[in-house]
C-alpha cells in the first residue's frame, strides 16, 4: 500500500508537501463549467474594467533564465550581498469575472547580488492551483474578486461543486491572504508574516481560518521543530494580517473585519466587511504558553491593521507600533479603480498595554498614508528606534520611502507626511515612478553598530519609460543620491512584500 506522505510527495527528511494534482477533464467538469458561463453571462458585468490587472499592476506571464551582469549605477556594498525577492499577485490566466488586488498565482522576483554585480530571475509560485490551471489552460479556482452578493455566492457554491477542486476551497481564502507553505505537521493556514527572534533564532506563527480555532498560534525552534499549536479563541472568523512579538510575549490582533458569507449574500456586500460599532481587540499571551488560558486582552477605538513593526517590552507595558486604519473597506481594491481611496488612511500609531493595571493607550505618529513598515530585525521583539515605510498615494502606489525616529515627537499641524519632528527623511520617488517595501539591509549584522548604519533596498517602476529597477539608498542619511541602481531587464509589476536573505544565512 502507497505510503500517503509518498503520495503528497513526503519524502524522507523532506517535510514540504511537493504539490502532485492529479486533475481530469470529463464531463462533470466540462457541464460544470457551463453552468459557470452561463452565471457569469447572466449575472456578471463583463464590460467592468480589472484596475488591478492594468498598467503596472498587469502580471507578467513568463518565467525568465536568470539575467546577469546587470548594468549597475553607482556600487552594490558588500553587506548586500545575498538574494533579494519580492512578491507578487500575477495570475497567470484571466478571471473568469472579478478580480480582487489580493487574487493571484503568486510570482517571486529574484535579484541575486554578488560582489557588486547583480543577477535578476522570476519564478511563479508552483502551487496545486497554479499547476491544475496549467492543465486546464485556464482560470479555474474561486477568486475573491467574485465573492460579494449572491453572485458570490454562487460562483463559490459552482466551485464546491467540482470534485477536483473540492480539497482545496475550504482554505484557500485564509492561504490567499496567507502565504503557500505547507508541511505535513502544518494543518492551518500559515501567515505571512512570521517573527523570527533574533536572539534566540526560534520562529512564532500564526494562522486563521473560517472555522473555530479561527486564530492558530505556533512556535517553531531554531532547528526547525514545530511546538504544538496553540488555539486563540476569539469570537468570530477575522481577517488577522500580523502580529508582532516581544521577548516574552505574542500580541494578537482581534479587529472587526469580518468573514461575513452570509452577509455577502443577504446584504451584497463584500466578503470581508469592517464593523465599526465593535471594538478592536488586542491579545497579550506569554510567548511559550501551551493554552490561552493566560492571554490578556486589551480594547482600543476600532480600527484595523495590515502591518505591525514591531513591539517590545516597557517596565509593565506592552508597546506595540504599528500601521493602523480607520474603517477600511476591502471592496475598494476590487474591480474597476474607485476615484477616492479615502479609507485607506494608514497612519504610524503607538499602543501600549499596561500588563500591570490593563489599561490601554494609543497615540498617533503619522499622517496618512503610510505602511508596510520594517525595522532593523536585529531588534525584532526589542526597544528601537527607526521605522521605515512605504508613502502610499493610494493603497496600491508607493510613491516614496520614509524613515521615522521613534525618540522624537511628532511635529503638530501637519497635513501630510513632511520631514520634520519625527520624520528624519523622505526619498520621494518623482513624477510617474513607483516603488515597493523598503527592506533594510544593515551594514553589519547584530545590535553592535548604530541602529541605522544600513541601506534600504527595494524595487522601482518608471511609469514614464516602462522600465523597472532595484533601488538602493542610505538608511542614515535617506539621501536623494541612491547607493545603487539596478536596471532590470523585464517589467517588474507592483507587489507586496518584500525580504532579503544575506549569503551567510543562504
Ligand atoms: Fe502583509
Amino acid at each position: 500500500m502507497a505510503d500517503k506522505n509518498q503520495e503528497n510527495g513526503v519524502g524522507a527528511g523532506n517535510p514540504i508537501v511537493e504539490v502532485n494534482p492529479k486533475p481530469q477533464k470529463g464531463l462533470t467538469s466540462k457541464l460544470i463549467d457551463y453552468l459557470e458561463k452561463l452565471i457569469v453571462r447572466l449575472m456578471y458585468d463583463t464590460s467592468q474594467s480589472h484596475h488591478y490587472l492594468s498598467g503596472n499592476f498587469a502580471p507578467v506571464l513568463d518565467e525568465t533564465a536568470p539575467v546577469k551582469d546587470l548594468p549597475v549605477k553607482g556600487h552594490l556594498p558588500k553587506c548586500m550581498n545575498g538574494e533579494f525577492v519580492r512578491v507578487g499577485p500575477n495570475p497567470k490566466f484571466a478571471p473568469v469575472a472579478g478580480y480582487h488586488w489580493f487574487d493571484g498565482d503568486g510570482m517571486i522576483h529574484g535579484l541575486h547580488i554578488k560582489d557588486g554585480k547583480a543577477a535578476y530571475v522570476r519564478r511563479f509560485v508552483r502551487t496545486s492551483r497554479l499547476k491544475q490551471e496549467e492543465f486546464f489552460g485556464g482560470a479555474k479556482f474561486m477568486k475573491i474578486g467574485d465573492l460579494k452578493g449572491l453572485f458570490g455566492l454562487l460562483m463559490h457554491f459552482k466551485r464546491l461543486t467540482n470534485p477536483m477542486w473540492l480539497k482545496l476551497w475550504k482554505m484557500e481564502i485564509f492561504k490567499l491572504l496567507a502565504c503557500w507553505i505547507t508541511t505535513k505537521d502544518l494543518k492551518h493556514s500559515f501567515t505571512a508574516h512570521p517573527k523570527v527572534d533574533p536572539f534566540t533564532g526560534e520562529m512564532f506563527t500564526f494562522g486563521c481560518s473560517h472555522e473555530p480555532p479561527y486564530v492558530t498560534y505556533r512556535v517553531i525552534s531554531k532547528d526547525g521543530v514545530m511546538h504544538d499549536p496553540v488555539p486563540i479563541t476569539i469570537s468570530d472568523p477575522i481577517m488577522m494580517h500580523d502580529f508582532a512579538i516581544t521577548e516574552n510575549y505574542a500580541v494578537f490582533m482581534d479587529l472587526p473585519l469580518y468573514f461575513q458569507p452570509k452577509e455577502m449574500v443577504k446584504d451584497k456586500k463584500f466578503i470581508f466587511a469592517f464593523d465599526e460599532t465593535k471594538k478592536a481587540r488586542f491579545g497579550v499571551l506569554p510567548r511559550y504558553a501551551k493554552d490561552d488560558l493566560l492571554i490578556k486582552w486589551f480594547e482600543l477605538p476600532n480600527c484595523f491593521v495590515f502591518h505591525n513593526a514591531n513591539a517590545w517590552e516597557e517596565e509593565d507595558e506592552i508597546v506595540l507600533i504599528t500601521c493602523r486604519l480607520q474603517n477600511p473597506d476591502l471592496d475598494m481594491v476590487n474591480g474597476a479603480v474607485k476615484e477616492k481611496l479615502e479609507n485607506f488612511t494608514n497612519e504610524l500609531y503607538e499602543m501600549r498595554f499596561n500588563m500591570k493595571n490593563s489599561a490601554a493607550s494609543q497615540k498617533k505618529l503619522s499622517e496618512p498614508a503610510v505602511d508596510f513598515p520594517r525595522v532593523n530585525e536585529s531588534y525584532t521583539g526589542r526597544k528601537q528606534r527607526y521605522v521605515y515605510g512605504t508613502l502610499l498615494d493610494s493603497i496600491a502606489k508607493v510613491t516614496g520611502i520614509v524613515k521615522f525616529d521613534l525618540h522624537s515627537e511628532p511635529e503638530p499641524g501637519k497635513g501630510k507626511i513632511e520631514v520634520g519632528g519625527n520624520v528624519k527623511g523622505i526619498f520621494d520617488l518623482g513624477p510617474g515612478r513607483f516603488g515597493s517595501e523598503a527592506v533594510f539591509v544593515p551594514s553589519k549584522p547584530g545590535t553592535t553598530s548604530e541602529e541605522d548604519d544600513g541601506y534600504l533596498i527595494f524595487f522601482a517602476h518608471d511609469e514614464n519609460t516602462g522600465k523597472s529597477s532595484v533601488n538602493v539608498i542610505d538608511a542614515k542619511t535617506m539621501s536623494a543620491d541612491p547607493v545603487a541602481v539596478v536596471e532590470l531587464p523585464h517589467r517588474v509589476p507592483y507587489g507586496f512584500h518584500a525580504f532579503f536573505v544575506s549569503e551567510a544565512k543562504l
